[in-house]
């Protein structure tokens, strides 16, 4: 997900210049490792409320696995392993640890998942987490029983096949796939909480990414649009069969907002899309 319109001046994420813009896979990498390595105390910090120490959440809109059984019945995954993609702070794998799951977290920022061993000391509960780009995963083929992402790596690649291919390859045959992105229908509006952001701005059909540059130029955070069509299309051709697309609904009471997620516009457009899937095979 985007960082606020209007970063902390004094912090680490400063952008000078913002563009639609191609970018490479490797520019991509680069600039969101140093980016989530910077941002991630902020980001815990400031989403300490919602992402818990031990919470499963899809999303802004805080749907919770407690609720969504998006991984099918958790009976079936007590004992199995189960790899969570862009982990963060592993939250999501700390609550299924605590539940007998052998859930480990990879994500690409060491600083991250530092922030997971910390939140392992208080609670009792530890997440095994490996530093890792999710395009090339240090697992061996078919070991895990499910895999899924709360909005981790996917946005932040610019070759989501190259994904998908990986979580097929360590995935056991028919083995579940669940995927939270930022729904696609969001980048034809500014990411901006207030009615600023129900006015569409750019075409839904520009793949172009996302880049922010810093004062020399350098890309220092990019994301990338996938339509709809495009996810169902990347997914199916890495051997996945697709069983739902979940678009949870802004909740009546939740009043906050998350950077561009915000009871406004989230009563009235998707927030999140979640792919529900599992291999052919
Ligand atoms: C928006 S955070 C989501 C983290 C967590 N799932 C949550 O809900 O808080 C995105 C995460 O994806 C990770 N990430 C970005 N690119 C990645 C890549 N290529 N491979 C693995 N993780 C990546 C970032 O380091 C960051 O921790």
């Amino acid at each position: 997900m985007q960082p606020p319109a209007e970063p902390d001046p004094a912090g680490p994420h400063v952008p000078t210049r913002v563009a639609r813009t191609p970018v490479d896979a490797g520019t991509t990498t680069r600039a969101n490792r140093r980016f989530w390595d910077s941002w991630a105390e902020e980001y815990q910090a400031e989403h300490a409320s919602d992402l818990g120490r031990d919470r499963f959440v899809w999303g802004p809109e805080g749907l919770q696995e407690d609720d969504a059984h998006l991984l099918g019945d958790l009976a079936d995954l007590v004992g199995r392993p189960v790899v969570e993609v862009g982990a963060g702070a592993a939250q999501c794998s700390r609550w299924l640890v605590a539940r007998g799951v052998r859930a480990v977290g990879v994500d690409l920022s060491a600083t991250q998942l530092a922030v997971s061993t910390r939140l392992d000391q208080q609670t009792s509960t530890r997440v095994p987490v490996v530093v890792a780009d999710a395009q090339s995963l240090p697992l061996a083929d078919g070991v895990a029983t499910a895999a899924f992402s709360a909005y981790g790596a996917l946005p932040f690649v610019a070759d989501a096949d190259r994904v998908f291919t990986e979580v097929a390859r360590v995935l056991a045959p028919g083995g579940r796939w669940v995927v939270a992105v930022p729904h696609p229908v969001r980048w034809c509006l500014p990411d901006d909480p207030g009615p600023d952001g129900l006015v569409v701005r750019d075409s839904y059909f520009d793949r172009r990414a996302y880049v922010e540059r810093d004062d020399a130029g350098d890309p220092v955070y990019v994301e990338h649009h996938r339509t709809v069509g495009d996810w169902v299309r990347l997914l199916v051709e890495a051997g996945f069969v697709l069983d739902d697309v979940v678009e949870p609904e802004w909740p009546e009471d939740l009043e906050r907002t998350w950077g561009g997620w915000s009871p406004l516009r989230g009563r009235l457009v998707p927030g999140t899309a979640i792919f529900v899937t599992h291999l052919t095979r």
